[in-house]
């Protein structure tokens, strides 16, 4: 058996058996087990590198069994996820029994999300019929690297620590959204944003009728607001404009079409939209690893709707601290 596999029926099969299996969604690949069997998460957890008190996001087939792993949505939590899922947007919410302390990282909340991608959502039912009512899936990359976009990026991260034969990759294409799902926690009267994402603060204000609790003290750990993560190996430069500077020699370059590639640098992507943007820029990130560049310099568009949580990444890969989500 090939590590990159095509067949719904035997990913299921495999993860049934304890193993883990690469998923595709629309946002990220995640490395996915049983949600129910803790040898298995254990070893997500080894072959991420990934800290054991980091928490995991469970991936079910419906807001039916999302209710399985939470003891408590409020009414603005149901009213989000029947307008969003499957698609990118994870509800941190009070955790049932049933979410152990390996899923949550001993926290008393349980992250959750139905992803929106054909053959996940095939295997989901499968496995809900089965009943294996969940999986944990982490972005499938090495702890702190960029997530991957497509299962040959997966490959290249983990292929080392899957074990032939037993583990897989279940390739999807490419993701369409290629930024990770919005994270809002969901504990109380007001939607929180711990992670801003494609479903953007604009529409979760419009479709629970709230507004967003803007308050960033005392917000739980998300490890992606580490300072350092999401990051290629070549140094990430955030640039708001192109002025007369001299660029670092062996150097990458991403913007948006419009903004023209400074002579020397080499474009990396040229997205004619910030959705687009989102799509490329991991890809672009990973292409200039394989290109051995120095530095990559990156315009990112406004940080408004989805261009926020562009800005986010940026100066996430740039090890800048994340920049005032105003
Ligand atoms: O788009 C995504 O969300 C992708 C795909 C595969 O679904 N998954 C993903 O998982 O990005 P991961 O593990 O790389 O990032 C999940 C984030 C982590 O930063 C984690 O700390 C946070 O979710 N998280 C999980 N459970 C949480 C909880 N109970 N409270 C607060 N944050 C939590
Ligand atoms: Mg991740």
């Amino acid at each position: 058996m090939s590590i990159i596999i095509n067949d719904v029926q035997l990913a299921a099969q495999l993860i049934s058996e304890g193993h883990l299996c690469a998923i595709p969604t629309e946002t990220v690949y995640g490395l996915a087990a049983d949600a129910n069997n803790p040898e298995a998460i254990k070893r997500v957890f080894e072959a991420k590198g990934r800290p054991l008190d980091h928490p995991l996001i469970v991936h079910v087939a419906n807001l039916e069994n999302a209710k399985l792993w939470v003891s408590e949505f409020p009414d603005w939590a149901e009213r989000l996820a029947a307008a969003c899922w499957p698609g990118p947007l994870t509800l941190v919410a009070k955790r049932s029994d049933k979410a152990s302390d390996l899923i949550t990282g001993g926290q008393d909340t349980v992250a959750v999300r139905v992803p929106n991608h054909p053959k996940t959502l095939e295997l989901l039912e499968l496995l809900s019929d089965a009943g294996c009512f969940g999986l944990v899936a982490p972005s499938a990359n090495r702890f702190g690297h960029v997530s991957p976009t497509n299962a040959s990026h997966v490959f290249a991260d983990l292929g080392e620590y899957l074990t032939k034969n037993h583990d897989a990759i279940l390739d999807g294409g490419s993701c369409s959204v290629g930024i990770e799902s919005t994270i809002v926690l969901a504990t109380s009267q007001a939607p929180k944003i711990l992670r801003p994402g494609v479903i953007t603060e604009e529409m979760i204000e419009s479709i629970t009728g709230l507004e967003l609790d803007r308050d960033l003290q005392d917000s739980p750990k998300v490890s992606g607001a580490l300072a350092s993560h999401y990051a290629p190996k070549a140094k990430v430069q955030v640039l708001t404009e192109i002025d007369d500077r001299e660029f670092e020699p062996q150097s990458g370059f991403i913007a948006l079409a419009e903004v023209p590639t400074p002579q020397s640098l080499t474009r990396l992507a040229a997205p004619n939209s910030d959705e687009q943007f989102a799509a490329d820029l991991y890809q672009a990130m990973r292409h200039a690893d394989e290109l051995n560049l120095d530095t990559i310099y990156i315009v990112t568009p406004i940080a408004v709707g989805v261009g926020r949580a562009i800005a986010d990444r940026v100066a996430k890969a740039a090890h800048e601290k994340p920049s005032e989500r105003e």
